[in-house]
């Protein structure tokens, strides 16, 4: 069941909207904001605010890829492996990533800090390799044109 507060918060998205099935990504970063992911079960809950069914609401975000729907680790860390990432370092850092953090792609860190998901292009090509952690952006890590790059970036999260 929805809270209150992701109620109210849904609801004032919807009131700009003709149709509450326009909110339908909005209304699910709400969810994510809250509760870190979106669960199987609160599809069904935003579906049913939104009067739409499970498959609509499946159907409409099928290809946004920043919805979360199993629990992450307290920081996400996504890490592009588009084409001009993938040509410009992103095997060095994807290696660099994983033996920094213990993990790989798709999974958590024991502590509970780090997730590590792959995204397609994040549009800063021009300084790629790059990634994401949380909503934060960061460019240029390359670990062999930049050493230290990585550290640097993991150590600004607690
Ligand atoms: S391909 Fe990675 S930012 Fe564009």
């Amino acid at each position: 069941m929805l809270t209150p507060a992701e109620q109210s918060e849904i609801q004032s998205e919807v009131a700009h909207y003709p149709y509450k099935r326009a909110v339908a990504i909005d209304a699910l970063k709400i969810v994510q904001k809250h509760r870190g992911h979106v669960s199987d079960e609160a599809m069904d809950d935003v579906a049913r605010f939104l009067e739409l069914s499970r498959e609509e609401l499946e159907g409409v975000c099928t290809f946004y890829n920043l919805l979360l729907r199993k629990p992450v680790g307290k920081h996400v860390i996504w890490v592009c492996d588009g084409v001009s990432c993938y040509l410009t370092g992103y095997g060095r850092l994807c290696r660099k990533l994983e033996s920094t953090l213990g993990i790989k792609p798709g999974e958590t860190t024991k502590d509970g800090k780090f997730t590590l998901l792959p995204i397609v292009c994040l549009g800063a090509c021009d300084h790629a390799p790059v990634l994401m952690v949380d909503d934060d952006l960061h460019r240029d890590l390359d670990p062999q044109r930049n050493p230290g790059a990585v550290e640097g970036v993991l150590k600004q999260y607690e």
